[in-house]
């Protein structure tokens, strides 16, 4: 199961969307993966801290390894599992994100590698119950070969107009992958973010999405500080604050979202 979290707007929250729930699943006995496609790295900071990157050799530098192997000789292409990491999180792994992802981006598109991440997802499999991808908030490169690897793909929004408006492109940009590339792939879900009940703006624009048919999941992420403590200390919420309630109502995501899709594996 390969989940993809996308939306081209910035800050909507991508990043604390895909590590909370992946750690959710993790800290339930699910063997979980996460792919930081995104240069910014704020997946891998999340999850393993600080990395320097001139540390690391070619094969250590997680998602860009991978994808660097490809353009190399065959006698290169490794396991997609060397390029994966231990977090100190049980059954958590990650294959993090490095700068050399913004300076092959160029090359690999030119090269047609789209394909290369859903091929090597594909030999991941086995290993892993879900897997999570993060995405950079552009509709480039990476973030079309996620949606290419995807089996599903979440949508953040953070309840402000201008996310409304990227929202009519991010559905047209779906569709077309959709028709191009993965026709399997289904939009699992909107997960409203920062949702604040008191004020008037974000209830409105919630209630416009569902009046025009956008499949808005039906828990919605609050707005709190705890969250921005969760990324200082380097600490999904089900590890930093189990009971609190922004845990919670991502726990209750979480069973939304994995009721879901027993639903659709019993349908099949
Ligand atoms: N529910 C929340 N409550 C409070 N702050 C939040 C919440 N969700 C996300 N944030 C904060 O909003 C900021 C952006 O979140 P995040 O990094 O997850 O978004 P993103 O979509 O991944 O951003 P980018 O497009 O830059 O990758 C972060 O500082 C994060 O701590
Ligand atoms: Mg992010």
């Amino acid at each position: 199961m390969h989940r993809v979290v996308f939306n081209q707007k910035g800050g909507v929250g991508k990043t604390s969307i895909t590590c909370n729930l992946a750690a959710i699943g993790a800290s339930q006995g699910l063997r979980t993966l996460v792919i930081d496609l995104d240069v910014q790295g704020n997946s891998t900071h999340y999850l393993v801290g600080e990395i320097d990157a001139e540390q690391f050799p070619a094969e250590a530098q997680g998602v860009a390894g991978l994808f660097k192997q490809t353009v190399g000789p065959r006698k290169m292409n490794k396991n997609p599992e060397s390029f994966v990491w231990e977090t100190s999180f049980e059954n958590l792994y990650l294959m993090p994100s490095s700068p050399t992802l913004g300076q092959i981006e160029k090359e690999l598109e030119a090269r047609y590698k789209i394909y290369k991440l859903r091929d090597a997802i594909a030999k991941l499999d086995d290993e892993y119950d879900r897997i999570y991808i993060d995405t950079p908030p552009n509709f480039n490169f990476y973030s079309k070969s996620a949606l290419i690897a995807a089996d599903s793909v979440l949508v953040p929004f953070d309840c402000d107009s201008f996310a409304r408006n990227s929202l009519y492109d991010l559905t047209a940009n779906i569709e077309e992958l959709q028709e191009d590339h993965n026709p399997d792939l289904i939009i699992e879900g909107i997960v409203i973010n920062q949702f604040n009940a008191q004020a008037r703006l974000p209830g409105e624009l919630v209630a416009e999405l569902k009046a025009e048919g956008f499949p808005v999941l039906d828990t919605y992420l609050t707005s709190s500080v705890k969250m921005r403590e969760s990324h200082h200390e380097m600490k999904p919420l089900v590890y930093l604050a189990p009971t609190h309630k922004l845990t919670q109502t991502y726990l209750d995501l979480h069973a939304r979202l994995e009721k879901g899709l027993k639903k659709r594996r019993k349908g099949r």
